[in-house]
């Protein structure tokens, strides 16, 4: 019987740049595709790389290790937003989003922060609700003219 896959968390590097970059667009393109239309995956999955570069390195994010290999990342801005949650599509349903979040849930404690939210896809809601976020709401949003129905989401942490 082959054993548990050993998931490690660790913060993000430089050098991971254009690992999280190709994990991110696959994971549109495989995952959330089952959600949404050909045209919303093309606009969500375009990616500037200066754009990414910056964005990385102005809030903590971690990256998720399957066996060593990248296989999520994930990030925590100050103030309890999770914008990113991303899982390879070679590594899904390994609790490595349920990893990830463990660690922001840690680093949300040390920050003194008493909620974390997060505007949901909908091939994330599911995930979410089962680490005990709750909807607030649904709304739309444009992206690259597209529209995309985002699910406002809240967890309120154990003090
Ligand atoms: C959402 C996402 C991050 C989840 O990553 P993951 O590592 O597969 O999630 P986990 O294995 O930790 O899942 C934990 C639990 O969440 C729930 N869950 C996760 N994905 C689910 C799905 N597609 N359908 C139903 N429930 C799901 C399940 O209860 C799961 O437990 P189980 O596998 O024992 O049934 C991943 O599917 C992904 O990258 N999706 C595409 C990108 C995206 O939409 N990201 C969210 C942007 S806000």
């Amino acid at each position: 019987m082959p054993g548990l896959p050993l998931i490690e968390v660790r913060p993000y590097r430089a050098k991971d740049l254009d690992g999280v970059i190709d994990l991110f667009q696959r994971a549109v393109r495989e995952t959330a595709s089952a959600d949404y239309n050909e045209a919303q995956i093309e606009a969500w999955a375009q990616a500037d790389r200066d754009e990414w570069e910056l964005a990385r390195v102005s809030r903590p994010t971690w990256v998720g290790l399957v066996d060593g290999e990248l296989a999520g990342f994930a990030d925590l801005a100050k103030n309890g937003l999770i914008d990113m949650m991303f899982v390879d599509p070679q590594h899904q349903r390994k609790s490595v989003a349920t990893s990830l979040l463990a660690r922001i849930e840690a680093e949300a404690e040390e920050l003194g922060l008493t909620t974390l939210h997060t505007y949901s896809s909908v091939t994330g809601r599911p995930f979410f609700e089962y680490c005990g976020f709750t909807m607030l709401l649904a709304r739309a949003v444009i992206v690259r003219e597209q529209r995309f129905v985002q699910f406002v989401m809240e967890k309120v942490l154990e003090s």
